[in-house]
């Protein structure tokens, strides 16, 4: 993968990029809980209640156990290494708590009842493989759900994705993670104990990051050519902002029962804007490599050709990793309506601001994993 840089940022750089608001069952239960409605005020509003995080060690999953704690919310952080999380620094003022999502017993001794108020799931398969997004982004999920159930929680939050809207459709191209978590989508709607907010974000700004320290190093930034000079848009979010959101959705009455696609504040940016914005902002010559879009099919289908002839789960998983990149290589990751629109970082901002301190290396979402790689990557 490494001698094949801009293939495997075709693949990988965006791999993990994962209408107005659509109000759901308005007769389900709305059970009350203090300081909600009118005096709601975004980024602010803090109910009081008990709220526990799952995914608390990801990349969002962290910022909001900060926003929660911030807010003045008692926090939980559930993890599956507590040493792990203990060294996190976004935990401070949160209680960390371990336990195992895939499993409903480890996690039933740690909802106990009224212990638990809002529960906000940042759960995800870190591969996106069919196998993997079943176990975590379903069933772990829902695992979750049925313990914040039982012990009598008030709202969940769930972190979507706004791609979902592919498998709703029944996209030829929708993928597999896309399906596993519209089906959690479908058991938080089924039940009636709970309220519920779904949120589903567009691009988070490290899946449009990774190309920062190659273009710096000298190397063109790459995108995929759809022809007539376009490429997939996007408004990110940046990690602070969509904590914001999820957390706000605690306290909004308007999101209950509710699915909330989510961008940052944005206008949108091709990637070919994307690649200029990084040039820009690193004083250097504008310098972009159109990678045709059509690589993917080839790639896809060879992949698949392969896993069908070997009958092969490893190569099945590479042929929808390929499909992976293919989707966030055409599809638009784009919200217009205001209301869809959130926060105040821009990804100006945001290129200024790692150009300068660098980023935390996310080895899930790009070739770019550690600082040995991209000092590979330069030369
Ligand atoms: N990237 C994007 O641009 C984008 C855009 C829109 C939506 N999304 C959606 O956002 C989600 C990804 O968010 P993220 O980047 O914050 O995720 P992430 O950094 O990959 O974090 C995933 C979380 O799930 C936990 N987890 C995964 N497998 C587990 C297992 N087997 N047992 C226990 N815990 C497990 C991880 O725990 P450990 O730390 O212990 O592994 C971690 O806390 C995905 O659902 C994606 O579809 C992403």
């Amino acid at each position: 993968m490494l001698q094949l840089p801009h293939l495997a940022l075709a693949l990988l750089v965006n791999s993990q990029l994962h209408p107005a608001r659509v109000a759901e069952h308005p007769a389900r239960r709305a059970p009350s809980a203090p300081q909600m409605a009118a005096s709601f005020v975004p980024g602010e509003t803090c109910t009081g209640e008990k709220v526990v995080v799952v995914g608390s060690t990801g990349y969002i999953g962290k910022a909001v156990v900060r926003e929660a704690v911030r807010r003045g919310y008692p926090t939980v952080a559930i993890t599956r290494s507590k040493a792990r999380a203990a060294a996190e620094k976004k935990f401070e003022g949160a209680t960390i708590v371990e336990a195992d999502v895939c499993d409903p017993s480890s996690l039933a001794a740690v909802f106990e009842k009224g212990s638990v108020d809002v529960v906000v799931s940042c759960l995800a398969s870190r591969s996106g493989s069919k196998k993997d997004s079943y176990a975590i982004d379903y069933q772990a999920t829902l695992n979750c759900l049925e313990a914040a159930r039982a012990a009598g929680a008030r709202h969940f939050v769930l972190l979507s994705a706004f791609c979902v809207k592919s498998a709703e459709r029944q996209d030829s191209y929708a993928l597999q993670f896309q399906y596993a978590k519209k089906a959690m989508e479908e058991k938080l709607r089924e039940q009636e104990d709970m309220t519920y907010t779904i949120v589903r974000p567009t691009a988070f700004f490290k899946s449009v990051s990774g190309q920062l320290e190659v273009v710096d190093g000298g190397a063109p930034f790459v995108y995929f050519d759809l022809g007539n000079g376009k490429s997939a848009t996007c408004n990110p979010i940046s990690e602070p902002d969509l904590a914001a959101a999820l957390i706000d959705t605690i306290a909004d009455e308007s999101r209950r029962n509710a699915v909330w696609n989510l961008g940052g504040p944005d206008d949108g940016l091709s990637m070919q804007q994307q690649g200029d914005l990084v040039a820009e902002v690193l004083g250097k010559p504008p310098k972009t490599l159109g990678v045709p879009v059509v690589i993917f099919d080839v790639i896809v289908n060879f992949l698949q050709g392969a896993a069908d002839l070997f009958k092969s789960e490893k190569l099945e998983e590479a042929a929808e990793f390929a499909r992976i990149g293919r989707y966030y290589a055409i599809e638009d990751m784009l919200t217009t309506d205001p209301s869809e629109r959130y926060g105040k970082t821009t990804l100006r901002e945001h290129y200024e601001r790692i150009a300068v301190e660098g980023q935390e290396y996310d080895p899930y979402t790009s070739v770019f994993g550690s600082k040995e790689a991209v000092e590979s990557f330069k030369k």
